[in-house]
């Protein structure tokens, strides 16, 4: 019947077109859809700057890409956002200055990106995908101040000084250099004026910024953290820019976009990948390391419209003895294959953070000799996969853990794998629904955080504090009986189960 074609009519679909969007439209401006990111949870106000720059190249792996035969693991430069404690006084909660758009610009490119990894190709089509991700994330803003001078040396000294036995000593002698000029400031207070670091590798699909809660409250308890926005091929896309101005977009790659001799398997693109993040978490403490020479002055931020003068404030302010390495599911897998052979000359590492190590990114690394700390979400540790033909995958984390010298295990109940990102915090009911999580993702959000910083400071001065001081409340977790699940609570109120701890 000529009904069928009459309802596909162009101008139908035109008219229920717009009006599905009339309609989209008051229900975005009319309902809290989604929620602003809360402020960060430490003392000090945020300083965020995105960075690219120039490395040296090199070639990790020789495969190419089918579409246009360019190399798929060259690197060229090095992409991350550093978050990090500035001196400014502190912004009202409903006054949360804005760095930037929580989405990379252009939201198309992420909206492409993801409709690649969903195999769709058709161009109208992927401009869907771009409309729904700025439909839900284009209100969302990061909090921080852009390209703020960091921590002056004697304030960080003041801030820090009562967490020390000679807490008074070091007041008096910061309250002395307050009064001389900045830099002369930071030259004699030495080493302590200076900022411990954290590297952090995101996870497949995920992006630099998908972690800004996260990542800038670890910074607003006194830490400089580097994002790395991987171009390994896991995130949807990324632009790499060139110094000449030029530039290429970079996609989202599956092992049938790839050209290679003999053909690549799932695990030998994981290999290259994770080689390639290697290299990248490599560049980036290079590049804390030209920070902390003095040579920001000379380093071109190839980030477009990002700026670049806090850079030389940067010189002689970072503890190059306290670099540890953070990432989430096949970050955290890359964060312990980095700890291989760590503490080294090119992985100067003092510990490692892994949230929900991947259940498919590759076996895990279990040569660790710094002190390492496994979060799992409730998700992550209750549902079981076997893992690589070594068991349950609950079961090979714990063996991992517990084969080390300093290694704690625990799981945040109520969770679920996207927990420690943004997502939960920006569309809450929307998390709540897929992932079926109990805990509040403000809570949640901040149990990570806390147990976080007091892993970090535990790297620092060896005092152990909160959820890391637990003994061991549930040794088998989901594979043993119920009753010996206990819990233990974390700051906020929320539980946790904890498997390993060391043996000290
Ligand atoms: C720098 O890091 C090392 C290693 O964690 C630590 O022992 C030292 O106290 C740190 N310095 C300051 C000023 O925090």
């Amino acid at each position: 019947m000529v009904f069928g074609l009459r309802r596909f009519s162009p101008r139908r679909f035109l008219f229920f077109g717009s009006a599905f969007f009339v309609f989209g439209f008051l229900v975005y401006s009319l309902t809290p859809f989604t929620e602003p990111l809360p402020p960060y949870t430490g003392p000090h106000e945020v300083g965020i700057l995105d960075v690219e720059t120039e490395v040296k190249r090199r070639v990790i792996n020789e495969a190419k890409l089918k579409e246009t035969g360019e190399r798929l693991f060259e690197l060229e430069t090095l992409a991350i956002t550093l978050y990090y404690p500035v001196s400014m006084p502190p912004t009202p909660r409903n006054n949360q200055p804005h760095a930037r758009p929580w989405l990379p610009q252009p939201i198309s490119l992420i909206g492409t990106g993801y409709a690649r990894m969903c195999h769709i190709y058709f161009p109208p089509l992927q401009a869907v995908f771009t409309f729904l991700l700025w439909f839900l994330g284009s209100k969302t803003v990061i909090p921080g101040h852009v390209d703020a001078p960091l921590i002056s040396a004697p304030e960080k000294v003041l801030l820090n000084a009562n967490d020390g036995p000679d807490g008074m000593a070091k007041i008096m002698l910061a309250s002395q250099e307050v009064a001389k000029g900045e830099n002369e400031a930071a030259g004699e207070l030495g080493d302590l004026g200076t900022l411990p670091c954290v590297v952090f590798t995101h996870g497949m699909a995920g992006m630099s910024q998908s972690y800004s809660h996260y990542l800038g409250s670890i910074a607003s308890h006194g830490y400089v953290v580097a994002a790395v926005e991987h171009r390994d091929g896991s995130g949807p896309g990324t632009i790499v820019h060139y110094a000449d101005g030029k530039e290429r977009k970079f996609w989202h790659i599956q092992v049938q976009d790839i050209e290679s001799e003999p053909p690549m398997k799932l695990a030998d693109l994981q290999k290259a990948q994770l080689a390639y993040r290697e290299a990248e978490l490599e560049e980036t403490i290079n590049l804390f390391r030209r920070l902390n020479a003095g040579e920001g002055m000379d380093i071109r931020n190839l980030k477009p419209e990002s700026p670049e003068e806090s850079l030389p404030g940067f010189k002689n302010r970072l503890n190059l003895s306290a670099i540890t390495v953070a990432g989430h599911s096949y970050g955290a897998t890359g964060a312990l294959q980095a700890l291989k052979n760590a503490p080294s000359k090119s992985m100067p590492i003092n510990g490692g953070i892994a949230l929900d190590p991947g259940k498919g990114s590759g076996p895990l690394n279990k040569e660790i000799d710094v002190p390492l700390l496994v979060m799992q979400s409730g998700q992550w540790t209750e549902k079981q996969t076997q893992f690589y033909g070594q068991g349950w995958h609950f079961d090979v984390v714990r063996k991992v853990v517990e084969g080390m010298k300093e290694g704690w295990f625990i799981t945040l109940t109520g969770t679920a794998h996207p927990s420690c990102t943004d997502a939960p915090l920006i569309v809450p009911w929307i998390m709540k629904l897929v992932t079926g999580t109990t805990l509040n993702p403000r809570v949640a959000l901040k149990e990570y955080i806390d147990v976080s910083v007091e892993f970090l400071e535990f790297l620092r001065n060896g005092d152990k504090k909160g959820v890391i001081k637990s003994d061991v409340t549930s040794p088998t977790g989901p594979l043993g009986d119920a009753e010996k699940r206990g819990k233990v609570k974390g700051k906020a109120g929320a539980d946790w189960e904890v498997h390993v701890v060391p043996q000290t």
